[in-house]
């Protein structure tokens, strides 16, 4: 990707807002270490959710919204991002483990399992390396998904951890379409 194409699709990120709540849009090269430290507390996350419009969110971009003081990565992906997740075998990924809140137990981290839609188009999950906490670069790495600057965690498509420091696949949290334009969180 040329330094043009790179700060196009940065700006990109910029473009789009959610719709209520106290959620924010910010760009997806930010970097915030010590995020734990602005959690709320346990009551506080479990009374609130956000609405998100994704109406205008076009297949390759991503959208960063602040909810309950996390970055929550929203992406569209293209049909090329799908296949590599999906031609992952998961006898090769670090951490097996879906870490998908929406799925009961521990369930294997393949795309499906991990991916909003049964088309895997969305994918939706927490925008906080499971190293130290930093927020993890989009459309860059060694998989050219999500990479984490801070101490060089390389993520895949369907954001699982595949090479670096950190332990685990970027949880996926409570989402849901809630009509054919709108992703609920919490
Ligand atoms: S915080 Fe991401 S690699 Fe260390």
């Amino acid at each position: 990707m040329s330094h043009a194409e790179d700060h196009e699709s940065s700006r990109r990120d910029f473009l789009y807002y959610a719709t209520g709540g106290a959620g924010v849009v910010v760009t997806g090269a930010a970097v915030w270490p010590m995020i734990n430290q602005m959690n709320p507390s346990a009551d506080v996350q479990a009374a609130s959710t956000l609405r998100v419009d994704v109406s205008g969110v076009e297949p390759g971009t991503q959208l960063t919204v602040l909810f309950l003081g996390k970055p929550i990565f929203i992406r569209r992906r293209t049909q090329e991002e799908i296949e590599a997740a999906r031609s992952v075998d998961v006898s090769d990924l670090i951490d097996p483990v879906a870490r998908n809140a929406n799925l009961a137990g521990e369930v294997p981290a393949t795309d499906e399992n991990r991916a909003l839609d049964d088309t895997g188009e969305w994918l939706v999950m927490q925008g906080v390396c499971t190293h130290l906490g930093c927020v993890p670069l989009g459309d860059a790495g060694d998989f050219n998904a999500w990479f984490c600057p801070c101490h060089g965690s390389h993520y895949d498509t369907s954001g699982r951890i595949r090479k670096g420091p950190a332990p685990e696949n970027l949880p996926v949290p409570p989402a849901e379409f809630v009509d054919e334009s709108t992703i609920l969180l919490g």
